[in-house]
């Protein structure tokens, strides 16, 4: 049975899928705008928050305990890469823009500079 999946984050766009669908892949296929990387669980990048149908998404995989803690799961957090979805949900993610980077977070602590060299 046909169901939607919102893209909040994408102005609340909104495709049809006509099946049990993979998030991101269905992302991909619909420009829905779910930001990945490696697309297989391991980089996190496609961490998402399902606004509404949570109980249309199938079971959390191990992977997505790499980077998720329970918490994130109460809160609705899921890896778009390892889910899949059977019913109308919502979703939203923070852009990579916005999120912090591993040069922002070491920005300003190392060295000034290298040692002279004699
Ligand atoms: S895209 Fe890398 S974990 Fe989902």
């Amino acid at each position: 049975m046909p169901f939607t999946i919102t893209f909040v984050t994408n102005a609340d766009k909104v495709v049809s899928v006509a099946d049990k669908a993979n998030l991101l892949r269905t992302s991909i296929r619909e420009k829905g705008g779910i930001p990945f990387k490696c697309g297989a669980g391991i980089c996190g990048t496609c961490k998402c928050k399902i606004e509404k149908g949570l109980e249309n998404t199938d079971a959390i995989k191990d992977r997505e305990r790499n980077h998720l803690s329970e918490a994130d799961f109460a809160a609705g957090h899921r890896m778009a890469c390892q889910t899949f979805v059977h019913g109308d949900i919502a979703v939203s993610w923070i852009p990579l823009a916005l999120r912090p980077t591993a040069t922002a977070r070491t920005s300003g602590s190392g060295p000034a500079s290298a040692p002279p060299s004699q």
